[in-house]
């Protein structure tokens, strides 16, 4: 079974409630959310692996600690999570970014892929697929089996904000990938949005409706 790990640092929980907020604006919810991801991504990327180096300070010479060569790669689910991806990119900006379209059908409520656009090499990457929303799951298992399905074998998926049904969905389909999340709320509504969330990461970050 994956982990979960919840993130409930001040300065993110205060963040997040700004971006709740329904009389919050387009530039202010980017920017905001832009600095939620930069602050988690501190957390996610706690466990990367270090390597001894040896460097000369002016003073003299040291053996220090530095990024592996391990590499990663920042996997968005488009639109909505186009928006986490800067915040990432500040804290690791070797990064290659691959991109996965997916909607849901306002009917079904599956998703639907659009487009897919990802490094060549996922499967020696450690990828962090991220989306703000995490509803009924249905959105980050379809991107993860994508990258699963062209090798990548490492996987962490970063949310803003969940609920129950959408962490146990995935737990379900990819025990092998931890979720790190800002908020795990109450539940989902009839039309398979977050109760209480943020509305429609999508529209709120665009200003589309
Ligand atoms: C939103 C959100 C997730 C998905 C979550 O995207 O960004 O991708 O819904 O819902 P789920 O867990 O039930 O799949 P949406 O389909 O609204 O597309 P958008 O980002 O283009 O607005
Ligand atoms: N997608 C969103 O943007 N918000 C929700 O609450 C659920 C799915």
């Amino acid at each position: 079974m994956s982990k979960v790990f919840e993130m409930n640092h001040p300065l993110i929980q205060h963040k997040l409630s700004l971006i709740r907020d329904k009389n919050t604006g387009s530039k202010e919810f980017r920017e905001l959310v832009k600095e939620i991801s930069m602050l988690m991504a501190f957390e996610v990327t706690r466990d990367l692996p270090l390597q001894e180096v040896e460097i000369e300070t002016p003073i003299c010479n040291m053996v220090t600690k530095m990024l592996s060569g391990r590499k990663v790669g920042i996997i968005p689910i488009l639109r909505a999570g186009l928006g986490m991806v800067d915040g990432f990119l500040n804290l690791l900006p070797a990064a290659k970014v691959g991109h996965i379209g997916l909607y849901r059908d306002p009917e079904t409520l599956e998703p639907v892929e659009y487009y897919c656009k990802l490094p060549t090499d996922v499967n020696e990457r450690d990828l962090i697929v991220v989306d703000p929303m995490l509803a009924t799951g249905g959105s980050a298992n379809a991107a993860i089996q994508f990258i699963k399905n062209k090798g990548a074998a490492s996987i962490k998926l970063v949310c803003l904000i969940g609920c129950p049904e959408g962490i146990a969905a995935v737990q379900k389909t990819h025990p092998d990938v931890d979720i790190y999340i800002a908020a795990i709320d109450e539940k989902l509504n009839d039309h398979a949005y977050i109760v209480p969330g943020l509305g429609d990461a999508g529209d709120r970050l665009f200003g589309t409706k």
